[in-house]
């Protein structure tokens, strides 16, 4: 699987410092506040992991899943399941994204919530592909920016495969273009 990969853009010991830094200042943005990590699947996997290990203050942790399709270039279609347990009135938000592209995604799901009442509603991500942006959108905490190319690796996949992959890196073009 590994022969599949190009380049690695982001190693292990990377993503574990961007987990702590990420971890701490997490810690004390929320310090005495009602916190809600929801995390986009199946990508937020390791990462959620790994991160809430690092936030130091009480926390409770939700799922949901974003799907979504092309339906013509600019414009996708975007589908949510929510854990129908999942409270969040009067609670800080923080969603966990493996990776902000578009920003479609990320979007949408703060747009459903907030008309759930929760206090607040913020973003966390992993990688940033600020090049593939349609809308205006920043996330409060970025943990590594990559250039415009597809990535997998630490849950990100491709066609559902990599995402167990330690590390973030460039497929070769061949597993594309099925060589
Ligand atoms: P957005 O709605 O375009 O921001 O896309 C977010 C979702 O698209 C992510 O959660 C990923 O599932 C997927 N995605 C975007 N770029 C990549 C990539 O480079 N590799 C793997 N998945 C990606
Ligand atoms: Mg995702």
């Amino acid at each position: 699987m590994r022969n599949d990969i190009l380049k690695i853009l982001i190693n292990e010991e990377e993503i574990n410092q961007s987990c702590q830094k990420l971890g701490e200042q997490i810690t004390k943005d929320y310090n005495n506040k009602q916190l809600v990590l929801v995390g986009l699947l199946k990508g937020c996997q390791p990462f959620l992991g790994d991160l809430s290990k690092r936030i130091d203050t009480h926390l409770e942790i939700a799922y949901m899943r974003a799907s979504s399709y092309t339906k013509k270039e600019r414009s996708k279609e975007i589908t949510l399941l929510k854990d129908p347990t999942i409270s969040i009135e009067n609670k800080h938000v923080l969603i966990v994204e493996d990776i902000v592209d578009s920003a479609l995604t990320v979007q949408k799901v703060i747009k459903e919530f907030k008309k759930l009442k929760p206090l607040s509603v913020e973003v966390v991500t992993l990688i940033d592909k600020p090049s593939g942006r349609l809308i205006d959108f920043v996330p409060k905490y970025v943990g590594h920016i990559v250039p415009n190319e597809f990535v997998v690796g630490y849950g990100l996949d491709y066609n559902e495969y990599y995402r167990n992959l330690p590390f973030v890196g460039i497929l070769k073009q061949k597993i594309y273009k099925g060589e």
